[in-house]
């Protein structure tokens, strides 16, 4: 339990590294939280115009999930402390210590998360979302879909243990922090992949 405890704050203190915001600052852009969705993540990034920005972003916000449950991994670390350790940065995505608790909504942190978890369950959502983006263009229905498949393709591959309960945690999380993209969904005004940005609604 004390190692769950120490895991799930290492975590959140890494989680906590807003990379949307991080890295538009090393590549001089505005401040993603500015425009657009104002969400401080990768699809946000991309409607900068800036694709190698986005890309970084995308990458960095999944490796603060994966590196450190793979390194509890290596540890010999039991699933109980590695899910601590990958909802640990998950939250501190969502409510970044560093950035006012101003965060993002965890769609990299947790498909790296996953990916970390289980390769064969993270691989299969992921490829949900890849699926989803490259048939309906929208970032944030391929989130929302895969977020549903996650939690069922952890409880085919490893059953109902305490690592299904992570992954159910962050999928409800996950969908919540997505309200106002699936209000634009129902009203037709989300925006689709890689358009630049509005100003921010
Ligand atoms: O990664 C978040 C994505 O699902 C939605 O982002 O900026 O369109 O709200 P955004």
């Amino acid at each position: 339990q004390t190692q769950s405890a120490a895991g799930a704050v290492l975590g959140y203190l890494i989680g906590s590294l807003s990379f949307a915001v991080i890295v538009s600052r090393l590549f001089g852009l505005s401040d993603p939280r500015t425009y657009g969705s104002g969400n401080p993540g990768a699809t946000n990034v991309l409607r900068s115009g800036n694709k190698a920005a986005a890309i970084l972003t995308l990458v960095f916000d999944a490796l603060k999930a994966y590196v450190p449950i793979v390194v509890a991994q290596r540890m010999g670390l039991s699933l109980d402390v590695q899910t601590a350790v990958g909802l640990g940065a998950f939250l501190g995505h969502l409510w970044p210590v560093f950035f006012k608790f101003e965060g993002g909504k965890g769609v990299a942190t947790a498909a790296g998360a996953l990916l970390a978890f289980d390769p064969a369950m993270g691989g299969l959502t992921l490829l949900v979302w890849l699926a989803m983006a490259a048939i309906f263009r929208y970032s944030s229905l391929a989130a929302l879909t895969a977020s549903l498949a996650a939690p069922v393709l952890q409880w085919h591959f490893n059953g109902v243990g305490v690592m299904f309960w992570g992954v159910v945690v962050m999928s409800v999380l996950l969908i919540w922090r997505h309200e106002a993209n699936i209000r634009k969904l129902l009203a037709g005004e989300e925006s689709k992949l890689g358009q630049k940005a509005a100003p921010k609604s």
